[in-house]
């Protein structure tokens, strides 16, 4: 693959090389304006379009859309003498093209989804896929890979808080998927002048999600401080720390845990998580347990347990497993809490960080809003904030409670 990219002259970026180097079937690139999607995207997919009678599509908006795309694999392959054959739609109608390897590929638009319709397909290429119709992707789109487990790549710039957002929230949890954003300033080639002259110029959230690559509407999150780049890393105990947990209780719903420790500078770490469905409080005993143990850094100390106060039962069944588990109290502003957290400090570092496998916290993080409700108190919707109320009662625990603690050393 890399020749074939040495012979076009294509060097890519470090996102760019990020992006390729992601070995799911299916991924979704969400970039700034201009970082290189449409490069990428299309050369990531040469493999694909070289192989022997492989059926490749690319699908946009529009056929406008398609174009720079479609012209990035045609000049690939027309470098390589691989094209048999091909014929132009231009902007207004379907260009295609036949490999000497018996392959064919396809520049369509989303705009005509009857044309859509009937083939199976071993890639497809989707892109500015923030402007697709939901519908053309789930009932037209994906249902074509099926049968060859074609490989997907969706390349977009995020465009409010639409169906992109959410599937880029739901495919955080799937083994198949892989999802990278970055910023048009990843682009090296982009002069910065031209950013700071666009940042000028533009609403904050306009600028943040053209240019930043990042799903705004920040104005309906809970937690709008959260920021993957700034939040997120990949996190260990500190050796002699205490080590806290929050746990939401689910009845019906999930019940989630997380583990929380200080470090030497006082920040939050969020450690690790348990998000289990229809587990008795026996199994979540046994598993907090193992976890503890999992976690602990020499010198480490096991902390309370701060849990849901609707769990009084479950909290005297912890209690009797040896957890210094107690209620949490949810009168003191938990969210507040968090979001001061959350804030850069004088070091530019903030005061909580979450480990990069906390994969269905940092899923809520993004997707938590208010509810648009008539009533005069301002509350979150509910659903998706069984960790992130898990980690309001450890925060706000730890954070009114006196530091230390005394409990069975860990290891
Ligand atoms: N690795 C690279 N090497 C050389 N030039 C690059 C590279 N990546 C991107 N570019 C250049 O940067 C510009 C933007 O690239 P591209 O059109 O792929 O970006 P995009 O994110 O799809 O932009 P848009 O948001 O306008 O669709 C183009 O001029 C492209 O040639
Ligand atoms: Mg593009």
């Amino acid at each position: 693959m890399n020749d074939l990219w040495r012979n076009l002259g294509y060097e890519p970026h470090a996102g760019q090389h990020e992006f390729h180097a992601a070995d799911r079937r299916f991924k979704l690139l969400i970039a700034g304006a201009r970082f290189g999607k449409s490069m990428a995207s299309a050369l990531e997919m040469l493999p694909e379009a070289t192989a022997m009678r492989a059926r490749g599509w690319i699908v946009a908006p529009s056929y406008a859309l398609a174009r720079p795309e479609y012209r990035y694999l045609r000049d690939a392959l027309a470098l390589g003498g691989l094209i048999l054959g091909q014929a132009e739609g231009g902007r207004d109608g379907a260009s295609r093209l036949h490999t000497r390897a018996g392959g064919e590929l396809w520049a369509l638009s989303a705009g005509r989804p009857e044309g859509l319709l009937g083939e199976e397909l071993d890639w497809l290429l989707l892109c500015e896929a923030a402007h697709l119709d939901r519908q053309v992707f789930e009932r037209y789109l994906r249902p074509r890979l099926g049968t060859r487990l074609g490989r997907l790549v969706a390349a977009t710039t995020p465009r409010g808080s639409n169906w992109m957002h959410e599937l880029f929230l739901r495919v955080a949890e799937l083994g198949d998927w892989q999802r990278l954003r970055f910023a048009t300033w990843d682009n090296p080639r982009i002069e910065r002048q031209e950013i700071d002259s666009a940042r000028q110029l533009l609403p904050p959230e306009v600028f943040d999600e053209q240019y930043g690559g990042e799903f705004t509407a920040r104005a309906g999150r809970v937690y709008p401080e959260f920021n993957p780049a700034l939040h997120v890393a990949t996190l260990a105990a500190p050796p002699g720390s205490v080590i806290d947990r929050g746990i939401d209780f689910g009845f019906t719903s999930p019940t989630a845990c997380l583990w929380l420790a200080r470090d030497a500078q006082d920040r939050l770490l969020v450690l690790a998580e348990l998000y289990r469905h229809g587990q008795v409080i026996e199994e979540l005993a046994h598993e907090i347990a193992a976890i503890d143990t999992a976690l602990a850094a020499p010198g480490c100390v096991a902390g309370r347990a701060y849990c849901d106060p609707a769990g009084a039962i479950q909290i005297a069944s912890l209690r009797r497993h040896m957890l210094d588990a107690v209620a949490a109290d949810n009168r003191l502003g938990g969210i507040d809490l968090v979001r001061a957290a959350l804030r850069p400090r004088a070091d530019g570092r903030p005061g909580l960080m979450v480990d990069r496998r906390c994969v269905n916290l940092l899923r809520e993080f993004e997707g938590y809003r208010w509810a648009q409700s008539a009533g005069d108190a301002a509350r979150p919707e509910k659903g998706n904030d069984h960790c992130l109320d898990a980690l309001r009662y450890a925060v706000a625990g730890m954070t009114v409670t006196v530091g230390w603690q005394q409990g069975p050393r860990l290891c």
